[in-house]
């Protein structure tokens, strides 16, 4: 089973690799936070590889894994444990030992944690802006060598963090800047403007279902876990955030 969060589509497409390349079914987890559910559970098949796909939010994990992970039931889980690709614009810091201490607290195993580089798509603080159209094709034209990689060594059990990229001063940006991170992403500075057509996809996408549409107009609630599906996403480019994204660019993988 691969189950996967994705915002702006990077992790969908690579759990949609995994899956055809390792023969599993792929798992949605935004349909399963966006639905009533309060709590998930699988029955796992013998020799069946679980495999967590999610884009590294701050060099950490996404609130939506924490909540996943929280509310997961596996039942006849095997010896391999959970593997877990990273999707991330550069590096992912100590999202691997976040995830986990994550996973012990329901008492699963993390086998093994890889990372696929994929385009950027974090706009919404100063300095940060989407990849050139060159950086975002090359990456996405080494993605999938980096998915075969990471198949082999799911399929050897390798349990080793070769294809793993933490980056520099991974400590201080997974304890020290994570942390505020997820103390900030919840006042949302999000609004739409003029160019709104009311199309109503943003709320639709929100995969926290934080947006609601009030007289044709999408207003954010205090929820927001920043995955920035909707001002990526948005058809019209009509939402922005306070001042900051005015003169940036949007991304979305294009084949979702
Ligand atoms: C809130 C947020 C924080 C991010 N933080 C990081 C980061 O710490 N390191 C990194 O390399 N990329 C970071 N990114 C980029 C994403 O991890 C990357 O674009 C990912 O592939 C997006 O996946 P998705 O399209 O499935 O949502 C961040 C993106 C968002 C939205």
């Amino acid at each position: 089973m691969i189950f996967y969060f994705t915002g702006t589509g990077n992790s969908k497409w690579i759990a949609e690799l995994l899956s055809k390349k390792l023969e599993e079914e792929m798992v949605s987890i935004n349909d399963l936070l966006k639905s009533e559910l309060t709590s998930y559970e699988f029955n796992v098949k013998p020799k069946e590889r679980i495999v967590l796909v999610f884009p590294v939010y701050s060099w950490g994990l996404p609130t939506p894994i924490k909540v996943f992970i929280d509310r997961l039931t596996l039942i006849n889980v095997n010896d391999m444990g959970l593997y877990a690709v990273a999707t991330c614009g550069d590096n992912a810091g100590l999202t691997n030992l976040m995830l986990k201490k994550k996973l012990e607290e329901k008492n699963l195993r993390l086998n093994s944690c890889h990372t696929v580089q994929m385009p950027n798509c974090y706009i919404v603080i100063p300095g940060f802006d989407v990849d050139s159209k060159e950086v975002e094709e090359d990456k996405i034209a080494h993605a999938e060598a980096r998915v075969d990689l990471i198949v082999k060594a799911i399929l050897e059990n390798r349990q080793d963090d070769t294809l793993y990229r933490k980056g520099k001063i991974a400590w201080l940006k997974s304890k020290m800047i994570y942390p505020s991170f997820i103390k900030y992403t919840y006042k949302t500075k999000f609004y739409a403007t003029e160019a709104c057509n009311h199309c109503g996809l943003c709320a639709k996408l929100c995969p926290m279902n934080n947006i609601t549409i009030k007289d044709g107009v999408p207003a954010w609630s205090e929820k927001c876990v920043q995955c920035l599906a909707c001002i990526n996403r948005c058809p019209q480019r009509a939402i922005e955030y306070g001042n900051i994204t005015k003169n940036k660019g949007r991304y979305f993988f294009k084949n979702n």
